[in-house]
């Protein structure tokens, strides 16, 4: 049964591909040329934590594709009352044909993965956020029409989730990806080893936003508080105050490169409002692509 945890469980060959389906399935909505692979299936969307965009995306995703989406809150849930994750996954299966859930730790998404018979979709945990990267991706490719293994990368703020999934993506499209982040955040060893045990890409970790940003095609940051750091955020306040893409940071990168965000956003903190609603900002067409790229992996995997 093929999963999607993280950008590593699909080969680079058919990322790309799906990104190119990605943009056509864009072209074909509303038409009568649309497909409709999940004609008869059922999708549970599978939430521990809060979500606009991926619910959203899903939902209506699954319903356009000609399927009928289940949307659990968890904690409306057994699970929520303690009942085990591999226990779900195998009930799971007795009634639904794929399942995108979204947790905290990512070996929650392992469980349900080994124990469930049919696609399991990772919506984000701590440690990944793969199908926010199929949207950013499709962005890149829309919106610059450079080769994804040309451009450069600038990631400016927290090593979480959506840092370790940009540097499975450098390696998965050979791009190169600079992370500034402040002493005490940064993405973990591993992933970092595991992306660069592919020989493919490139990543420079520095504390120098500066030294990230110069000379990039895209700029991109991410919330330095994430779900489940709410207690946190103090601290973090603190120490990411010089990590804020602002236009004065914007304006080392290339004079035609865009901001991504995966959303929500704090204006002020990671981000200055004038960067994240001016004209090289595309987080909303970003935000769209969520449903574009994730039709087309559902197509791929459930289809
Ligand atoms: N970007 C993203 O995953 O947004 P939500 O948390 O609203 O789903
Ligand atoms: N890093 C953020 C991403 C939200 C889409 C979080 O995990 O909360």
């Amino acid at each position: 049964m093929a999963d999607f945890r993280t950008l590593f469980d699909l080969s680079p060959e058919t990322l790309d591909a799906l990104l190119d389906r990605a943009i056509e399935l864009k072209k074909l909505r509303g038409t009568p040329e649309h497909p409709r692979p999940l004609e008869g299936k059922t999708v549970a969307i599978l939430l521990e934590k809060a979500s606009t965009r991926t619910r959203i995306s899903f939902e209506v995703g699954v319903y356009e594709l000609g399927g009928q989406p289940l949307t659990l809150v968890a904690r409306d849930t057994q699970l929520g009352r303690g009942e085990p994750i591999e226990d779900t996954a195998k009930m799971l299966t007795g009634y639904v044909h794929g399942v995108a859930y979204r947790t905290f730790g990512h070996d929650r998404i392992e469980a349900l993965a080994r124990n469930a018979d049919i696609p399991v979709i990772n919506a984000l945990s701590d440690d990944f956020h793969p199908c926010q990267l199929l949207a950013d991706l499709q962005t890149i490719r829309e919106e610059t029409r450079k080769a994804l293994d040309s451009i450069q990368v600038a990631y400016v703020g927290d090593g979480n989730n959506m840092a370790h999934s940009w540097m499975l993506a450098a390696a998965q499209f050979g791009f190169e990806l600079r992370i500034a982040c402040p002493e005490g955040f940064d993405p973990k060893e591993s992933i970092l080893e595991l992306a660069r045990s592919t020989g493919r890409g490139s990543i420079l970790i520095t504390r120098s936003p500066e030294e990230a940003v110069r000379g990039v095609d895209v700029v991109t940051t991410d919330v330095w508080a994430s779900m489940g750091q709410e207690d946190d955020a103090a601290r973090r306040r603190e120490a990411f105050k010089d990590y804020c893409v602002t236009q004065a940071l914007m304006s080392l990168a290339k004079d035609d490169a865009i901001f991504l965000h995966c959303l929500p956003a704090h204006r002020g903190e990671e981000v200055a409002a004038e960067v994240i609603d001016g004209p090289q900002s595309r987080v909303f067409i970003e935000a769209e692509n969520r449903l574009h790229a994730q039709k087309a992996l559902m197509e791929l995997l459930i289809g």
